[in-house]
């Protein structure tokens, strides 16, 4: 396994992505080992094992805990912990296969492992470098991300009782990437917080990231209420509230989507009236919910301009707009052939080409749907292929508060909207009076065009709809209102 060049200084944004070094700022490392100590006074060892400059350390140090720390760099002050300047996986590697135990530490059982993984994710050299190794050491949950197996390995060599303190990348809290990940820490641990903290508590460091602050404990017989937090909508906010407790109290039944259509998602702060919709059918039950052409080369193969060689509309990412869109681009006439012949240029689901239907955003924080006219083509965004009389009250309904609520609140929190997520959007069993209504404000949106004011305006006009039909109490609608108004501070 490739050894990493050690620096000593880290004072630019390269320096940073290569090492994954961010420093938690010292209100949250003082609630984390706070917590931790408060749940379990009387444990002696304690491990970070990515260590950076002990900023995680001063609770368990001025309570004379023993600490052990690792870091693949030496910042060169080790005051608090016994320090060793390795590869945190590979000691794990090192402890999965006993011949190779080195010495005692190796044999030590940590009652408290507290840790700010590294933000690295798979494009950076350490995965493309080891993903051969890793892969062999991951295989359970893969190698998507730093952070993930960093708190997988934790959680492996925890010991029964040991408390595991971490702010890490929220990813693996919906992403199905990380579904095998959420599986290990549901079956062997017990949830103590689960705190979602604010978009600009790294940005002064030049991380636009999403964290979480998790207190775990190995072992299922710990669980009681957990304590939770949604985000809050800055770093001052958060805080207050953190320094003030005001964590909302959840039973582990109400923690995560059960239903077997869904992955485990853990779920913070959503209203039981609105779990309890998961119930009903999934858009992918009833509508093909689809991707379609992936050209390998959009610059070549998709243009701007129609012309005589690019002649199909083709539709890849509405992103914020809504009910009505222009083309993206048109494709090359020759896509099928093409597709035939070359072998990353992928045309799916021939069976649907050019049929009629709604497209919908793939990246970015919005989600929106726009109406796919016939003989069109779309990229590897969601669409839904469906006949005319479905299409207009559906496009309303997707283009609502509350679906954006249940894809970016619940269903995936991290850009990128697949036609997996898509499909298991809850397909609400609305009466023809309520379609008809749907429809027609959906309609009147595409024919005119609407943008801005007058789009809030129809968007209002269906959630009015829909909330009525649910019979939804006032403070949900303020909560879904809220959510979608500041969705990049809440996602
Ligand atoms: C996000 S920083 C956390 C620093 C400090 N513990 C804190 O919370 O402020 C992550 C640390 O992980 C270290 N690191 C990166 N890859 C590592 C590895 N494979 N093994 C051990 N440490 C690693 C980096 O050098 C960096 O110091």
């Amino acid at each position: 396994m490739g050894r990493h060049k050690k620096e000593i200084v880290i004072d630019n944004i390269l320096d940073r992505r290569k090492s994954g070094y961010y420093s938690t700022p010292k209100i949250v490392a003082d609630f984390i080992s706070y917590e931790m100590l408060k749940l379990n006074p009387f444990g002696k060892n304690v491990l970070d094992p990515c260590v950076g400059k002990e900023e995680l350390l001063d609770t368990f140090y001025n309570n004379n805990k023993v600490i052990y720390s690792f870091d693949i760099i030496d910042f060169g002050n080790h005051k608090k912990s016994i320090f060793r300047n390795e590869d945190f996986i590979e000691y794990y590697n090192n402890l999965k296969t006993p011949l190779l135990f080195s010495n005692n530490q190796d044999k030590i059982n940590y009652d408290y492992i507290i840790a700010n993984p590294p933000y690295n994710c798979h494009e950076v050299d350490y995965i493309k470098n080891n993903k051969k190794y890793l892969l062999e050491i991951f295989s359970e949950i893969g190698v998507s991300n730093l952070y993930s197996m960093f708190l997988y390995a934790i959680i492996d060599i925890a010991k029964e009782g040991t408390l595991i303190g971490i702010i890490t990348l929220d990813s693996f809290l919906t992403s199905y990437a990380h579904k095998t990940l959420r599986e290990k820490i549901l079956t062997t641990c017990s949830i103590h917080h689960l705190i979602l903290c604010p978009t600009d508590l790294f940005l002064d460091q030049n991380a636009d990231v999403r964290t979480c602050i998790i207190i775990l404990q190995k072992g299922k017989k710990y669980q009681k209420e957990i304590l939770t937090m949604n985000r809050s909508d800055n770093k001052k906010d958060f805080y207050q509230k953190l320094i003030n407790k005001e964590f909302i109290e959840v039973d582990i039944n109400d923690f995560v989507l059960t239903n077997e259509r869904d992955n485990r998602e853990i779920i913070i702060d959503v209203p039981k009236d609105i779990i309890n919709l998961f119930h009903f059918d999934r858009l992918g039950e009833l509508f093909s919910c689809l991707t379609g052409i992936s050209t390998g080369d959009d610059k070549k193969y998709i243009s701007k301009e129609k012309n005589d060689t690019f002649i199909f509309p083709f539709y890849k990412n509405p992103g914020t707009r809504r009910f009505y869109t222009e083309p993206d681009g048109f494709l090359h006439k020759d896509f099928i052939k093409l597709g035939e012949k070359i072998s990353n240029f992928i045309v799916r689901n021939k069976n649907f080409l050019f049929k009629e239907g709604i497209t919908c955003s793939s990246m970015g924080v919005s989600f929106g749907a726009c109406y796919l006219p016939p003989n069109s083509t779309f990229g590897v965004n969601a669409n839904i292929i469906c006949d005319n009389e479905d299409i207009w009250w559906l496009l309303a309904y997707l283009n609502s508060r509350l679906v954006t609520y249940f894809v970016r609140g619940i269903l995936i929190r991290s850009n990128m909207i697949t036609s997996g997520y898509v499909s298991r959007i809850p397909l609400l069993p609305f009466n023809e009076d309520v379609k008809n209504k749907l429809s027609q404000i959906s309609k009147f949106a595409y024919n005119n065009k609407i943008k801005n004011d007058k789009l809030l305006e129809s968007i209002s006009e269906i959630d009015l709809i829909i909330f009525n039909w649910l019979n939804l109490s006032d403070n949900i609608i303020k909560h879904i209102n809220d959510f979608c108004s500041n969705l990049i501070k809440r996602t």
